[in-house]
């Protein structure tokens, strides 16, 4: 039996090209998906564009007699756990999923990779760890505060709880990876992101507005300290994030205990630079209204990237044309994502 790795999360957005950078550098993979928020069509886009199907095991990471069977059938050397709910405003709404899906699906599937001896762990984390601080770039040794919403809060409780357990027994190795804001798509155009509903992100509604499926994106405050009054975030190509999952899980395997990195370009742009780069990689005119600030929104931020490029080897490649260009010509390839 060849080494593989469990991908948890694996039909989604992040982790569906995550696990296709992993096929493609020879990896035996296995997906463990709910499909709670992502298509199975997903996996087998994979298969039209690197020709190999990675194996898809449908259930839940709650589910710990699957997650034992998992670990027996199969010989995983490693996890990328990215399965999870992700949509702020709905974590206010219904806090006790955010912390089961989050805080116990996690806990779940420590328990049974402890019980499998298999304890190598990449976490999908998020900046929002970082709260609401000022210090921009934000480092990955300044202090995390508490996040204003469940969601983020389940980050953080993760993140602790993984920080408990490697200090409990130092053979864990263990990536908390803090995502910055993920955007893009592969370049093939046939993955991508699929939001269910309307998009709460500023590039999947831009891209809504481009194909006339949404009307007009409101721009949320034009009145923030920043170069022209609206938010300035770190946008990061979903394919340089997911080869930055393939550089943390390398480094682990040669570095007990807990890494934290964040997976970030180090620049920051704001939503009327999104909007015009997009309008220039479309042809299309984005319309768009100023409306006022949206609640719980900071003015920027930004990562610090030299951690990851110390230690991994890791930077982000690709550039702002790139990121709107892949965004675009994956949702106007597929108008519906996933749905034909
Ligand atoms: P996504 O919703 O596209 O992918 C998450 C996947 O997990 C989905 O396929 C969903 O069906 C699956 N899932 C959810 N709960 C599950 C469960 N209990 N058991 C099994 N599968 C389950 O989201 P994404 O954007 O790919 O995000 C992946 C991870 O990265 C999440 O943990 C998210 O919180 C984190 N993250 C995302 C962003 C972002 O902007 N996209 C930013 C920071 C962190
Ligand atoms: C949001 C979440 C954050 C999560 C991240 C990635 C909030 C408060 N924060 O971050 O916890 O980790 O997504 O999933 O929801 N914008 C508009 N109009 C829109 C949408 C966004 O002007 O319709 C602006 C925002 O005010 C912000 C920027 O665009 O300045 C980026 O927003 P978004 O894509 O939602 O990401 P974050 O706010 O960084």
């Amino acid at each position: 039996m060849n080494d593989k790795i469990l991908v948890t999360g694996g039909s989604g957005y992040i982790g569906s090209h995550t696990t296709l950078a992993l096929l493609q550098a020879g990896y035996d993979v296995v997906v463990l998906d709910n499909l709670s928020n992502s298509s199975a069509e997903s996996l087998e886009r994979l298969e039209c564009i690197c020709g190999i199907m990675p194996e898809f095991v449908k259930g839940d990471v709650r589910d710990r007699d699957l997650l034992d069977k998992i670990f027996t059938d199969h010989n995983i050397r490693a996890v990328l756990h990215f399965a999870g709910l992700k949509a702020v405003g709905e974590s206010t709404q219904q806090p006790l999923d955010y912390y089961s899906n989050n805080v116990l699906g996690t806990v779940t599937l420590c328990q049974a990779m402890a019980n499998a001896n298999v304890l190598n762990l990449v976490f999908s984390s998020s900046a929002t760890v970082y709260g609401d601080t000022t210090q921009m770039p934000l480092r990955e040794d300044i202090p995390t505060s508490t996040p204003t919403n469940p969601y983020g809060r389940s980050k953080l409780m993760v993140e602790e709880i993984l920080q408990d357990l490697a200090k409990s027994d130092p053979r864990w190795s263990i990536a908390l990876l803090r995502y910055f804001n993920p955007v893009g798509a592969h370049q093939s155009g046939l993955i991508g992101e699929d939001p269910n509903g309307p998009p709460n992100n500023l590039l999947p509604y831009i891209s809504q507005v481009a194909i006339g499926q949404l009307k007009q994106l409101s721009v949320f405050g034009s009145d923030y300290p920043t170069q022209d009054g609206t938010g300035v975030r770190d946008y990061i190509h979903v394919q340089d994030l997911a080869e930055g999952h393939l550089s943390a899980l390398k480094a682990i395997s040669l570095k007990p205990g807990i890494n934290i990195w964040n997976l970030g370009t180090g620049i920051g742009y704001s939503v009327l630079e999104m909007i015009r780069a997009f309008e220039l990689a479309s042809g299309r005119t984005i319309s768009y209204c100023v409306v006022d600030r949206r609640a719980g929104d900071i003015a920027e931020c930004w990562a610090s990237a030299s951690k990851a490029e110390n230690d991994l080897g890791w930077t982000a490649k690709r550039g702002l044309t790139e990121m709107v260009s892949d965004a675009w010509r994956w949702q106007e390839k597929n108008p519906n994502g996933y749905r034909r």
